[in-house]
């Protein structure tokens, strides 16, 4: 495990002069705290001898009925047997690292992919191999050759760790006709797939994308949280698995936690119970759709011609594309004095490319202040273009392992 080397600097960012397009972090403030904040007291007082216990390995069985309610929303019909509720999605996946890697083994991702993803399959000493995408998601062809090559080489695959909706960092959707395609690949290939899917419920328009897991229950191991449609500080997330990858997580789970805190599942559980929660899920679609509109506008108004950007349909980031011989990591310092910042593309590599990307978020400021910071970047990519132009093109530095910036940036 490495630190990242761009820590320090995203420490200035948080100042609140600067504008971060950085951070991944929900806009908690939209919730109804007063609400949250008796929820808990009643907790404490009403059911405290429970609450404040310890719980079981797989988690609270009623909160795991709840989970399969949201899940249904997705077109996943699953038995609450079947879920196994962790600190988070991450923990999910830190469990299925441990319990399937052994190191050199290979996972493929997507490139460029979840830098939270890639800094736990380091740590176990996986090897990614990155599966090419496009704004579509997922390139079916890349994946079936890509599989064909490792197999030929005799290079252990273990699974395919895939965000196919509303992707951090790309904010592309994996469309319909490729999730079925996707699926055969894997499933001839005797491939796993392992679907992160924390943003699913926040699409802008029409009705959720149905899950790749809602397909294929003995192929997938899907992952969920309550990080982005409730709030990431009570750390509730789950993995649905079938029986036999389902009972490892288990113990897995209690061989690193003994169980996860019974205080914020009833907490959760008690939200879903007694909140309207479908509508504040409702009411952060608008929010974040607001903030999506106000970036993607800005980027047209404002950002040289030779910059492109993905537009999302959902979920919290844009991916944006510098002009050749630009370099986002190179260019960061010079943004942060400028008051914005972002995250480097490089983070969301194993293999030290994406120099020319750049990933900004648009969930956390207001809609002023995204525009503001694009402004802002704007006119640093400008000064790039012209250094380029005047001293040739800067090449980018060699870059090694993965960035991991830190939870408030992932
Ligand atoms: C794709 C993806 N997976 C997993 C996580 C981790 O979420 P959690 O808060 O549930 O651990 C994040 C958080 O940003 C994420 O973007």
């Amino acid at each position: 495990m490495v630190a990242s080397e761009i820590r320090a600097l995203f420490a200035v960012a948080s100042r609140p002069e600067v504008v971060s397009l950085a951070g991944g972090m929900p806009y908690v403030t939209a919730l109804p705290l007063d609400m949250v904040g008796e929820l808990v007291a009643d907790l404490v007082t009403k059911r405290g001898p429970v609450a404040l216990q310890y719980g079981s390995g797989q988690g609270d069985p009623h909160l795991r009925e709840q989970i399969c309610e949201v899940m249904r929303l997705e077109g996943i019909n699953a038995g609450a047997n079947d879920v196994v509720v962790t600190v988070g999605s991450q923990q999910a996946l830190d469990l299925m690292t441990r319990i399937f890697i052994d190191p050199g083994d290979v996972v493929l991702a997507e490139g460029p992919s979840y830098v939270g993803a890639l800094g736990t399959f380091a740590a176990y000493q996986a090897k990614v191999v990155h599966i090419a995408m496009d704004d579509q998601g997922i390139v079916p062809e890349s994946l079936a050759q890509t599989i064909y090559a490792l197999e030929t080489a005799g290079a252990p695959i273990k699974f395919l760790y895939t965000i196919p909706t509303f992707q951090n960092p790309a904010g592309v959707t994996l469309n319909i006709a490729r999730r079925q395609q996707v699926l055969d690949i894997c499933q001839r290939a005797g491939v796993l797939v392992i679907e992160d899917n924390p943003y699913g419920l926040l699409g802008f328009d029409g009705e959720p994308m149905r899950a790749l897991r809602a397909d294929n229950p003995d192929g997938v191991v899907y992952l969920g949280s309550f990080s982005k449609t409730l709030a990431p500080g009570f750390r509730v997330g789950w993995a649905l698995a079938p029986h036999a990858i389902r009972d490892k997580l288990v113990l897995a789970m209690e061989s690193a936690v003994l169980s996860h805190s019974s205080f914020t599942q009833l907490a959760v559980g008690q939200y879903l119970t007694t909140q309207p929660w479908r509508e504040q899920i409702k009411s952060f679609k608008e929010l974040y759709r607001e903030r999506r509109d106000a970036l993607l506008d800005a980027l047209e108004a404002l950002m040289p011609p030779e910059v492109t950007w993905t537009r999302p349909a959902g979920g919290f980031f844009v991916w944006a594309t510098l002009p050749d011989g630009l370099d986002s990591k190179a260019i960061l310092p010079r943004a942060v004095a400028e008051r914005v910042a972002f995250v480097p593309g490089t983070g969301f590599f194993s293999d030290g490319s994406g120099a020319r990307h750049m990933r900004l978020s648009y969930c956390f400021p207001e809609p002023d202040r995204i525009r503001e910071g694009v402004r802002r970047l704007a006119g640093v990519i400008e000064q790039e273009m012209q250094l380029r132009d005047t001293f040739g093109t800067s090449s980018a530095r060699d870059h090694q392992g993965v960035d991991t910036p830190g939870p408030d940036l992932a």
